[in-house]
């Protein structure tokens, strides 16, 4: 793998095979000294135009804990709030000796253009890109679904049966994006729900069912049900009438939580407008993964790196990625 910019071009074997790895990290993150030297000697790059708490210092935790050097670039107060432009940036990057950039831009297909630009060498993950997808998200909201239902057994199984239901903000949702693809990809059911405004033009072409109806949709049994965060700061007109309504017709509120059956989670990529798309109790139920998400997400990233960096020398067997980290 030399870069990992979207869900819809990965294929099933590379999307398993980051799991796993992710499992083996996992394992690692339970011991006392988490630190494994196994990126030694290379620099991670976090570039990032866009504001991010935890998907920024997720990728931080993660190039630090494999021992990687991790250079922090956040567009304000840098020379891009004075017009550089992303190639300058980008030749910097590689005159610094980047060997992976991590990439969050508010213009969808910002990572595709670094990677095959030319102006740099690195490898490329695309942590965030405009409405168009957020990979390592949709791979650590999957880890997180085959963790609570397989347990210690999830090494090497899909998605296959698993009923997946997307709700709220489709419409500017990246993470809506990347899982559909990857979800689909791995033999999950997925069904979207929102109001009719923001549901995208060519969900026609998705894997995916599209309902309007909340209600309906819990009453089909969910295994997992993703609430996606309202983006007030992508609306430029109004989709719907006021939060209120919104809130009481597509949020998960205390009575729709009871309707869910007795083994489905509530998801979240954060962050959370709690009392908007997702009330207080939902979100610190015992069904709720918003804090196991968040812990995934270091471990899936420490396995994206790995395969990026360590992964792309010599042979790139998957076994060597346990080898590395896990000595038995
Ligand atoms: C998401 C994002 O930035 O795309 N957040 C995240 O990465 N955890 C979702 C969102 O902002 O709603």
């Amino acid at each position: 793998m030399r870069h990992l910019l979207d869900t819809q071009s990965l294929g099933r074997s590379d999307a398993l095979r980051i799991l796993d790895v992710a499992e083996d990290m996992a394992d690692t993150q339970r011991r006392e000294v988490k630190k494994l030297p196994t990126l030694r000697g290379k620099t991670v790059v976090n570039l990032f135009f866009e504001d991010s708490t935890r998907t920024r210092i997720s990728f931080e935790a993660a190039a630090k804990r494999l021992s990687a050097d991790v250079i922090n670039f956040s567009a304000k107060g840098s020379s891009v709030s004075k017009g550089e432009s992303l190639q300058d940036t980008a030749q910097t990057l590689q005159a610094m000796g980047a060997d992976a950039v991590v990439i969050r831009h508010g213009a969808s297909g910002a990572p595709r253009t670094l990677a095959t630009s030319g102006w740099i060498t690195a490898g490329v993950v695309n942590a965030g890109d405009g409405t168009h997808e957020h990979p390592t998200q949709a791979l650590l909201d999957a880890f997180t679904i085959r963790k609570r239902r397989y347990g210690g057994e999830s090494r090497g199984r899909d998605l296959a049966g698993v009923k997946v239901t997307i709700v709220g903000d489709v419409l500017h949702s990246r993470v809506a994006r990347s899982n559909v693809w990857l979800l689909h990809t791995l033999g999950a059911e997925v069904t979207l729900v929102a109001p009719p405004t923001l549901v995208p033009q060519d969900v026609s072409r998705w894997p995916a069912r599209i309902l309007y109806d909340l209600d309906e949709a819990i009453a089909d049994g969910p295994d997992a049900l993703m609430m996606l965060r309202i983006q007030l700061e992508r609306m430029n007109a109004a989709y719907f009438p006021t939060e209120r309504e919104y809130s009481r017709r597509w949020g998960l509120d205390a009575r729709r939580l009871n309707a869910l059956g007795a083994d489905s989670i509530v998801m979240h990529p954060g962050p959370m407008n709690r009392g908007l798309e997702i009330s207080a109790e939902a979100a610190d139920s015992a069904r709720s993964t918003v804090l196991e998400q968040v812990a995934n997400g270091v471990s899936v990233r420490m396995a994206a790196l790995y395969l990026l960096l360590a992964g792309a020398e010599g042979d790139a067997d998957t076994t060597d990625a346990t080898r590395k980290v896990t000595p038995r």
